[in-house]
């Protein structure tokens, strides 16, 4: 199976500069070969994503979604407007949405399930924050974001689901999870969907690593044990550079 490369753009890029920003990406597609990109605009990017990236192998992707279907939840998009603007994949459950937004596993569970009932495929964010880590309740705090999050799916449902390791404490802080702590958390989350599902489930589940990724430590983490793939922050926002560190995995 080929790995993932998912780029999660963030909080930048107006039309104009996705517009620029997807055509140098689509130049050299010829990079992508052997990899799964995805590229997760900002909603007022994605109806040009759609336009730029349908006939190519790249996946426009978005970074939320709302946990209700439709109503009075203004400056909220639903699943069926993702749906509509071409959307494949979402991000679920970030971090700083969890922090800023205050976003609750329950709220993350709602918005998987709402996804997944609107066809797209969910980017689970999780990831233990740095006094979890130093006080050793990395896989205390891992194994209890994915019971909340995943809780009441069915198991053939997660191969719609693509789960990102992203400890809090590496994300835009230049501090990278060594090669050691990322197969330490992937394999507490893939022991935890073992427990919420079944042994089969925990091994099959696909696990990106997300932090502080630039381009000298992509190659080992690329190829770390037991990983599918990377979602990338800071070190897409520019093509050429991302595209330089493509390259390396
Ligand atoms: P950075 O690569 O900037 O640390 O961000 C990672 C991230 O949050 C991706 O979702």
């Amino acid at each position: 199976m080929k790995k993932h490369i998912i780029a999660n753009i963030k909080m930048n890029q107006t039309p104009e500069e996705s517009k620029f920003y997807l055509a140098s990406i689509i130049s050299k597609a010829s990079a992508l070969v052997d990899k799964r990109l995805t590229i997760c605009l900002p909603y007022t990017s994605l109806n040009l994503g759609k336009m730029m990236l349908s006939g190519t192998d790249i996946t426009l992707g978005a970074q939320n979604i709302a946990e209700e279907e439709e109503g009075l939840l203004t400056g909220e998009i639903s699943g069926r407007m993702l749906k509509g603007c071409g959307v494949k994949r979402v991000i679920v459950g970030h971090s700083e949405r969890r922090s800023r937004f205050k976003e609750s596993g329950q709220a993350i569970n709602k918005k998987i399930k709402i996804a997944l009932k609107n066809g797209l495929q969910v980017i689970l964010c999780v990831g233990e924050s740095l006094v979890e880590k130093n006080t050793l309740k990395t896989v205390a705090s891992l194994t209890a974001q994915i019971d909340e999050c995943l809780k009441g799916l069915y198991e053939n449902e997660l191969e719609n689901i693509i789960i990102a390791y992203e400890p809090v404490w590496a994300i835009g802080s230049g501090k990278t999870a060594s090669v050691k702590d990322i197969e330490y958390g992937v394999k507490a989350i893939r022991k935890a969907v073992e427990n919420n599902f079944s042994e089969k489930a925990g091994k099959e589940i696909e696990v990106v690593y997300g932090g502080s990724l630039n381009g000298k430590n992509i190659t080992s983490i690329y190829n770390a044990e037991g990983l599918n793939g990377v979602l990338v922050g800071g070190a897409c926002l520019d093509a050429q550079a991302f595209l330089r560190m493509i390259s390396k995995c």
